[in-house]
């Protein structure tokens, strides 16, 4: 089988470039490389000692998109990672965000129409879930976002299921991650944030790196055992197993399925930041600071329907993930 993977050379798209090559299926990884390098590509195949195609265009680009199906005839199935995601920076580049976004899903869906490809598997977030719902998030309750990023998703996940009940020749998969961490054990790809990381790991490993000085602690009055933010973080590579599962999945089913990715239980920021200490066997600087606008006290997932439906079950536990992202931080590999 042939997978295209549109941001496939950034984080979550890398690695599920590894478990596909792994399994035997024939991968094309698609980037415009705005937010991730070539040398991505290059990793892979020395990962797994196989080759694939990589090709730079940008989603907004519909003749280059269009060439990379033409040129590639035979496309199974495409997993569809591309997009801004930066939270703070949608929130001040709203427009930005919605066109790259979403107009790059539209081309893309038209694109893959006019090519007879009619399976996809979309990157979409727990973030989906409006801020007032209970946790643990189950898949069926009402969705909504705070931000332009989170909007967006909403809205693709929406067209997304309006385009499979306008054709019942579509299969979809929306796969909401929750916290995506760790990296491949080789220590050779793994996520590497522009400028100062906005998320909690990669700001972990910097500062255990000496990159940076000190860990913030986004607050910790929330009501929570500990007072500090709880999240549902989950390997990377549990991640790419679980695309492979969806896809195998939509692959017998017409229509727009939803899935949790997560492993359903929380830790806190304190939690993480003492596993993280312990894999890398120091203490690491930090300090509480006031709570960052937006964040809520605790998002997990309910992992029922993924299990039940996929199979999907995280293999790998927080220190797994810690030793992964500490591995990545040390070897260098991060620095594009
Ligand atoms: C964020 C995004 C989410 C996106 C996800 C990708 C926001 C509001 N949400 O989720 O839309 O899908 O990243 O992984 O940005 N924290 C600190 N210090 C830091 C950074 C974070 O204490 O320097 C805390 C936060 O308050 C939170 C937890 O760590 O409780 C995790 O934060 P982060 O890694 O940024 O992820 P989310 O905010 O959950």
């Amino acid at each position: 089988m042939k997978i295209l993977l549109t941001g496939g050379t950034g984080f979550i798209g890398s690695h599920t470039a590894v478990a596909l090559l792994e399994r035997g299926f024939e991968v094309i990884l698609l980037d415009n490389f705005s937010n991730s390098s070539p040398d991505a590509a290059d990793r892979v195949r020395e990962i797994t000692g196989r080759d694939l195609l990589c090709i730079k265009t940008d989603l907004l680009d519909a003749d280059g998109v269009g060439l990379a199906f033409s040129q590639n005839p035979g496309i199974d199935a495409v997993m569809h990672f591309a997009g801004f995601k930066a939270v703070g920076e949608s929130v001040s580049e709203p427009l930005a965000y919605y066109h790259n976004n979403i107009a790059g899903t539209l081309n893309l869906i038209e694109i893959m129409n006019k090519n007879g490809v009619k399976k996809l598997i979309f990157s979409s977030s727990a973030t989906v879930y409006r801020a007032d719902n209970p946790v643990p998030y189950f898949e069926d309750y009402p969705l909504g976002a705070t931000n332009p990023y989170g909007w967006s998703k909403v809205m693709i996940e929406q067209i997304l299921r309006d385009v499979c009940a306008a054709n019942p020749e579509w299969s979809m998969a929306l796969l909401r991650y929750f916290n995506p961490i760790g990296a491949h054990e080789s220590g050779m790809i793994g996520e590497a944030p522009n400028g100062i990381p906005n998320n909690l790991m990669p700001y972990i490993t910097k500062v255990a790196a000496g990159e940076l000085p000190v860990i913030h602690i986004f607050g910790d009055d929330y009501d929570t055992p500990d007072g500090t933010g709880v999240r549902d973080y989950i390997h990377v590579m549990d991640l790419a197993e679980g695309h492979i599962l969806a896809m195998n999945y939509i692959r017998e089913r017409k229509g727009a399925w939803s899935f949790n990715l997560g492993t359903g239980k929380g830790y806190s920021v304190k939690e993480l930041i003492a596993a993280f200490e312990k894999v890398c066997g120091k203490e690491l600087p930090k300090q509480t600071d006031a709570r960052r606008a937006g964040d809520l006290p605790a998002a997990y997932a309910n992992t029922a329907l993924a299990k039940k439906e996929l199979g999907f079950a995280a293999r790998y536990g927080i220190e797994k993930m810690c030793e992964d992202s500490w591995r990545w931080q040390i070897t260098g590999a991060c620095r594009k």
